[in-house]
C-alpha cells in the first residue's frame, strides 16, 4: 500500500530522511531503523572537503530552528570510499546529495560516482542536487536562482550518471516554475520542493545575529504552507514528479503534501525532536490513505489538482 514511485526511483514507502538532518553516516542506527525510511537522503557532499561555517550554527524560532551550517563535508572521495561503503544495502534506498562550488565540479562528482556503481552497482539509488549550493564562480550566487545554471548542472549530472536524478529546489526565488521546467530541460527525473527560506535571528541590545553565518536557513513547522505553496504551483504547472519537505511532522502533514502533488515526502528537523518521527508516520499513514478511501499512494498523489465531481442532479 505504500510503495510509491518518483519518475523512475521506485520506494518501498513515501517518507524520506531530509539531507543535512540524519547524520552524515549511519549515526542514526542508534535511534532508528535505517531501513524505516522510503530511503535514506545523505548530508550535501562537494567535490572537496568543507570546513563550514563559524559557530553558532543553529538557533530555535517560533515555529522552528534557523541553521547556517554551511555545508561541512569530507569531499566526494570519501562519499565513495568511507560513506558508501558504510552504508550500502542497509537502507531501503539510499541517495546522494551532491554539490558544485563551481558548476564544472558537478560534471567531476558525476563522474566519480558513475565510477564507483560501475565498479560496484547498487551503493546508490539515486542522486538529489543541492542547487542552492553557493557558485563560487557568481559570487556565492546558488545555482537554484538561475534557470540556466540549474539547467546546467543537472544536465551536467544527467550526462554523466545513470541514476535518477533530482533537483532540489530553492524557496529563494520568485518564480519556481521557470527553474523547475529548466531543471526538466537538464534532464531531471524529479524535483525536491523545497531547501530552506532564509532568515534572520538577532539580538537588538548587541546588534548582532544569533548565528555565526549572520543568515540562517528555516526548518520546522513554520515552513509547511510555503513548501505546501512551491509542491502546488510546482506541481500543476509541470505535472513532474516531486518530492515534497519542509514542516513536515505528522502523517496528516504527508496527505497534505501527496494531496498538492508530491509523489514523495522527506523530513527533517522533525526527527531532532523526535528520532522515531517516521516510524510513527508510518505507522499512521495507512488508516489516512484508508479514510481518503484509497488503496495505494499514488491513487491519492495531486488529489488537489483532480477536477472536484459536478453535484449530483435530482
Ligand atoms: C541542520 C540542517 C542541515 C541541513 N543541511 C542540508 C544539506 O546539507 N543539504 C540540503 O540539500 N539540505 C539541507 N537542509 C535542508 C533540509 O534537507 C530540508 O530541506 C529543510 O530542513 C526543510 O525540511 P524540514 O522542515 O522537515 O526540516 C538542512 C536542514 C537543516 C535543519
Amino acid at each position: 500500500m505504500l510503495d510509491t514511485q518518483v519518475g523512475p526511483l521506485a520506494l518501498s514507502n513515501p517518507v524520506l530522511t531530509a539531507s543535512g538532518t540524519f547524520g552524515h553516516e549511519d549515526e542514526m542506527a542508534d535511534w532508528t531503523d535505517l531501513r524505516t525510511p522510503g530511503a535514506v537522503v545523505l548530508k550535501t557532499v562537494t567535490l572537496n572537503p568543507r570546513v563550514g561555517n563559524p559557530p553558532p550554527r543553529v538557533v530555535e524560532v517560533t515555529g522552528g530552528i534557523l541553521n547556517s551550517i554551511g555545508l561541512p563535508n569530507e569531499g566526494v572521495d570519501h562519499l565513495l570510499a568511507v560513506t558508501r561503503e558504510r552504508m550500502k544495502g542497509r537502507c531501503s534506498a539510499l541517495i546522494a546529495n551532491l554539490a558544485g562550488e563551481k558548476i564544472d565540479e558537478f560534471s567531476i562528482i558525476a563522474e566519480k560516482l558513475q565510477q564507483a556503481e560501475d565498479r560496484d552497482p547498487g551503493g546508490f539509488q539515486a542522486v538529489e542536487l543541492n542547487l542552492s549550493c553557493p557558485n563560487l564562480e557568481e559570487g556565492g550566487f546558488p545555482y537554484a536562482k538561475k534557470p540556466e545554471l540549474a539547467e546546467k548542472a543537472v544536465r551536467l549530472v544527467k550526462e554523466r550518471l545513470s541514476l535518477p536524478v533530482l533537483a532540489k529546489l530553492s524557496p529563494n526565488v520568485s518564480d519556481n516554475i521557470e527553474i523547475a521546467e529548466a531543471c526538466r530541460e537538464g534532464g531531471a527525473d524529479g524535483l525536491t520542493v523545497i531547501n530552506t527560506p532564509l532568515g534572520l535571528a538577532l539580538d537588538w541590545r548587541s546588534g548582532r545575529s544569533h548565528l555565526g553565518g549572520v543568515h540562517g536557513g528555516l526548518s520546522g513547522p513554520a515552513l509547511k504552507p510555503l513548501a505546501l505553496y512551491h509542491v502546488h504551483t510546482v506541481y500543476a504547472a509541470t505535472r513532474m514528479p516531486i518530492v515534497g519537505v519542509g514542516g513536515i511532522e505528522t502523517a496528516e502533514d504527508v496527505m497534505d503534501f501527496l494531496a498538492a502533488g508530491a509523489a514523495a515526502v522527506q523530513v527533517g528537523t522533525a526527527t531532532f525532536r523526535r528520532p522515531h518521527a517516521i516510524q510513527e508516520i508510518l505507522d499512521e499513514l495507512p488508516m489516512l490513505l484508508k479514510e481518503a478511501g484509497v488503496d495505494t499512494v499514488s491513487q491519492f498523489i495531486g488529489r488537489m489538482h483532480q477536477p472536484k465531481e459536478s453535484a449530483a442532479c435530482d
